[in-house]
This record gives structure tokens, sequence and C-alpha cells, in this order.
């Protein structure tokens, strides 16, 4: 067996949200979410970091090219949320309320396929005062 190592990565991405739900009345959603709830949305600069353990690679010294992982999330997941409103143009997010904890939990679903390394965990970061992590289940 060769030598196990995790790579991260950082990547940014800004998409517009809205927290709402229609299990809920409006009064209930305005009093959960507050101005996160308002009909028009808002945006956030998402930081998003990935970890991808793997072997290196006696003949590069590497576990994975950067460049097939930078074009990799980029298909996966910077095309798909980049400039877009979450609610309404990712259709995981049509009934699904894109908190950040949902949306890592999203990211990770789109991620875990990497072909050249296992992925780790994501963390997405929201604003400079909260982030969320998943590992998979
Ligand atoms: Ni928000």
């Amino acid at each position: 067996m060769g030598i196990k190592i995790e790579l991260g990565r950082r990547y940014r991405f800004a998409a517009s949200h809205r927290l709402h739900t229609d299990r809920l009345s409006e009064e209930e959603n305005a009093r959960i979410f507050g101005k996160c709830a308002n009909p028009y949305g808002h945006g956030h600069n998402y930081v998003l970091e990935i970890s991808v353990s793997g072997e290196i690679d006696p003949a590069t010294g590497m576990i994975a090219n950067l460049a097939d992982l930078d074009s990799f999330v980029q298909r996966e997941v910077i095309e798909v949320f980049d400039c877009r409103s979450l609610n309404e143009d990712v259709a995981a997010f049509r009934k699904t309320v894109p908190t950040t904890e949902n949306l890592c939990i999203e990211i990770f679903e789109r991620l875990k396929g990497f072909p050249k390394g296992k992925l780790e965990r994501v963390r997405v970061q929201e604003t400079t005062n909260n982030s969320f992590e998943y590992a998979g289940k």
C-alpha cells in the first residue's frame, strides 16, 4: 500500500437563495427564517472547501492532478450554482430549503463520484461567521 494523504482545495461561487418552505404558513416561515424568507431572496459569496484523499502515485508524486479535480468541480458544482438562484435554478432545491446545511449535502453528493480520489468531506462557508461540513453518511 502506498502512502495515503489528503488534499484540500478551495473554490468560490456566488448564488442567491430564499429560505422558505411550502410546508409552513407565511407567518411560520417569517418567524423561523426572518428576513431570509423575503420573497425576492438575497445572495451569498460561498466558499467551498473540499478534501480528497488518495495514495501518492509514485510516478507523478501526486494523488490527483489538480486540473482534473478543478474541471470536475467546475462541471458538477460551479457551473450549476454560480450566479444562479438556488431555489429556481437547481432542481434539488425546488422542494428542499436551500440552507447551507442542505447545500453542503447536495455538493457532497455531486462530488463523491470524483474518480481519482476519495471525497472525504466538503465544507461550505456562507458568511464569515458560519459554515457547515459534511462527510457523507
Ligand atoms: Ni442566506
